[in-house]
């Protein structure tokens, strides 16, 4: 298995991969939005591939975070896939750190995401509030879903609302 960018050739391979993991086409369509909106990175959208093709996909784009008239650029991985046939063979864990080496490279001082905990706590991520960064969640989410993984930059002073860009609209209330 090799991770490596995101290349133009790769958009059907990730859509079909997004859309088997997730078993629905909403989050393949929220990468696509993404991708084409200001928020995306094109060096934080990587791909698992094993044999030549893709089995997995994460991507990291900007959002905002606002503390009352401030607002700050922040770091925020969604969606993560990985095939169903390929799952627990340790390809999302590779992806997630992947893209956190290419976060500090970029000079995040954390990133966010909105996810099962149980999962990413083995990953370094930890409840975010206690940093104070919270996270509007749909309401069958425990309050631990909305995590944070603090990087070598971290600066304490960076808090408030994560408020997601466009692109999420459509997948806002699932
Ligand atoms: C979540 C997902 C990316 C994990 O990918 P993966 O390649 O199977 O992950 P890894 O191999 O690194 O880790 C697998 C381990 O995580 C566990 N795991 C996976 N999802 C979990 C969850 N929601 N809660 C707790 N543990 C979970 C597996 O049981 C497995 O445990 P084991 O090692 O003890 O067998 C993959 O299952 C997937 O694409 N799921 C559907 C989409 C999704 O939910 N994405 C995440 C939200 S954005």
């Amino acid at each position: 298995m090799t991770i490596r960018r995101e290349r133009p050739g790769d958009r059907e391979a990730i859509a079909a991969v997004v859309a088997a993991a997730f078993g629905s086409k909403a989050e393949a369509d929220l990468v696509d939005a993404i991708r084409s909106s200001p928020e995306y990175i094109a060096e934080l959208s990587l791909v698992a591939e094993s044999r030549g093709e893709v089995i997995g996909h994460v991507m990291v784009s900007f959002t905002e975070l606002l503390d009352g008239s401030l607002r700050h650029r922040i770091f925020h991985l969604s969606p993560l896939a990985v095939s169903p046939s390929h799952q627990r063979q340790g390809v999302g864990s590779a992806l997630v750190e992947a893209v956190i080496v290419g976060c500090e490279r970029n000079g995040a001082p954390f990133v966010v995401l909105e996810g099962d905990p149980r999962y990413y706590s083995r990953l370094g991520f930890e409840p975010s509030a206690p940093h104070g960064i919270t996270i509007d969640l749909p309401a069958w989410a425990p309050p631990e879903a909305a995590q944070i993984r603090v990087l070598g930059d971290y600066d304490r002073s960076i808090r408030g609302r994560v408020v997601y860009p466009p692109a999420f609209d459509a997948v806002a209330d699932r």
